[in-house]
């Protein structure tokens, strides 16, 4: 089976490179710099990532490309364009030219990599290092404003890099870069499709599992619960799913998500236990301990819980490859931005062993799969949510009273996305239409700040607090950008929200990308 094998030198975004060639329907596979396979007689290419180290580091990650320049078609990307000029006769300094964020390419000359690709398109840029001189025998095939190697070809070898990420959702033309890169300098056929993904995998866990009894912690997200109907599909009543209400969910969330659990046709326990982690939270205000409070609390009632379960002995969760590749850290100081609990922990404390079904697949895979099963678009479509939930989304100290104001506040702004009708690109899967800017929305929510402000109601000066919206789109939340919501609806959701939510007298609309800024507040 034709593959491209993409080396991994720690960049945050490796893993849209990935994602970005499984939509070309291209069989990929993402190996750290430091365990890397050589290539065999199925790879028809090799892709070098990015990286948050410089390549002019002591520690810099290296590999040998004996092997593998020159011979097969090779593109580097930012770290990776870097890593080809620096060894091979280039030049990379810390100029002044760097630069975060958009971009204009200026197409130069002809090149195979930007065959078809419009003279002037934007891409995105985040690198501190330039190249200053090209490498041995390479031609410039872009530029921007400030980078004039911004891509190069090395003459007489299937050799191209370019200092963006073509991967990220806002290099425009990225996904065109990459098929060019794929189809004609590579020779795929982008034949892979995961159309047998159900089939097989049915067949694989009723082989692995047997009769055995197995747990699933369920979320309410896409992935756990295309887990859980995957493996109901396999196993049956064998599948017990516990879902728990952290009491931190958004407004009616833990009711309506286990009523369509349960029609259909899941084996799920609900467990109500708010007040446990409302006191695990107490006095708590750095992000990091709120965050450790919610998953050892989780962990606790989960495996109370899960206790019950007479003879048990698999747990299943909705790892997806995202996960997976996160998980081998590359490059000992590649940045722990936040940790994200979800269920660590867990199997070791239980003695259970993990059964993974969703491991190989990207997020919109597993929506996709997810449609293949009969699982209804409101589950499929909604927005990712952090494990930690609300919890994160209240800055400073979780109560009571500031859960109920955001649970309002959020509802408001959630109800009047899905409200609002419009015409647009599917956030979660490419190539489908959104009819409303829910689905036209990669991840949306309400925060409470922990700021109070004057305002007038009336004849009243008030002092309430202030609530933030934030409205991204993103492909897989590495990289994200806000959107550029209508006037019109940011004036009626803040009009809504001041007069209808008690406590909140000012509304604010995020307007940060990231990097820098992340999605969530905490
Ligand atoms: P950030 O804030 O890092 O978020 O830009 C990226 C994506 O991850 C989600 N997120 C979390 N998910 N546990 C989770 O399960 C967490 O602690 C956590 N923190 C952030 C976030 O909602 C976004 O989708």
């Amino acid at each position: 089976m034709e593959k491209i094998l993409i080396i991994d030198f720690g960049s945050q975004v490796t893993q849209l490179i990935g994602r970005r060639l499984r939509e070309l329907n291209v069989y990929c596979e993402i190996h750290p710099f430091n365990h890397f396979p050589m290539p065999d007689a199925d790879t028809l290419g090799v892709i070098l990532s990015g990286s948050p180290a410089s390549v002019r580091g002591e520690h810099a990650p290296a590999i040998d490309l004996t092997g593998i320049k020159g011979k097969l078609p090779l593109l580097g990307i930012c770290y990776g364009a870097q890593y080809l000029a620096y060894h091979f006769g280039g030049m990379v300094e810390n100029s002044d030219s760097r630069e975060y964020g958009r971009a204009m390419l200026n197409v130069v000359g002809e090149s195979l990599l930007f065959e078809g690709i419009p003279q002037t398109s934007q891409v995105w840029m985040s690198h501190g290092d330039t190249i200053t001189k090209l490498p041995e025998g390479a031609e410039i095939i872009g530029s921007t404003a400030d980078v004039e190697n911004a891509a190069y070809h090395i003459k007489g070898e299937p050799t191209y890099a370019v200092q963006f990420h073509p991967e990220v959702f806002h290099s425009e033309k990225g996904l065109d870069m990459l098929r060019n890169f794929v189809v004609k300098v590579c020779g795929c056929k982008c034949d892979w499709t995961p159309d047998s993904f159900i089939e097989t995998s049915v067949a694989d866990l009723r082989a692995k599992l047997g009769d055995d009894k197995v747990i699933l912690g369920l979320s309410g997200g896409v992935d756990s619960t295309v887990a859980a109907v995957l493996l109901n599909k396999a196993i049956g009543s064998n599948l017990t799913c516990i879902f728990v209400d952290n009491g931190l969910l958004r407004k009616n969330e833990f009711e309506d998500v286990l009523a369509s659990y349960q029609n259909m046709g899941l084996n799920v326990i609900g467990v109500h236990s708010g007040p446990l982690f409302l006191s695990a939270l107490e006095g708590k205000t750095d992000p990091e301990a709120k965050r450790k409070a919610i998953g050892k609390t989780f962990i606790d009632v989960f495996d109370a819980e899960a206790m019950k379960i007479t003879g048990a002995r698999w747990l299943a969760q909705g790892t997806i490859y995202p996960d997976v590749i996160e998980s081998c850290s590359v490059y000992g100081q590649s940045s722990k931005i936040k940790s994200h609990h979800n269920v660590g922990g867990l199997p070791e404390k239980m003695n259970l062993k993990i059964v993974e079904p969703l491991r190989s697949l990207f997020k919109d895979e597993v929506r996709r799969v997810g449609r293949a099963l009969g699982i209804k678009d409101e589950l499929i479509g909604r927005h990712p949510f952090p494990g930690p939930s609300l919890g994160i989304r209240i800055l400073g100290e979780v109560t009571e009273d500031k859960l109920s104001i955001l649970r309002e506040a959020d509802a408001i702004f959630i109800n009047s996305l899905r409200a609002y009708k419009c015409e647009l690109p599917c956030a979660s899967e490419p190539g489908r239409t959104a009819y409303n800017l829910y689905d036209s929305i990669w991840q949306a929510g309400a925060i409470l700040l922990p700021v109070k402000s004057v305002g007038v109601m009336g004849d009243e000066r008030t002092y309430e607090y202030t609530v933030a919206l934030r409205a991204v789109i993103s492909t897989d939340g590495m990289t994200a950008d806000w959107v550029h919501l209508p006037y019109d609806f940011l004036a009626n959701v803040s009009n809504d929200i001041i007069n209808k939510v008690r406590g909140v007298n000012r509304v604010c609309y995020d307007i940060s990308s990231k990097p820098p800024a992340t999605i969530e507040w905490e």
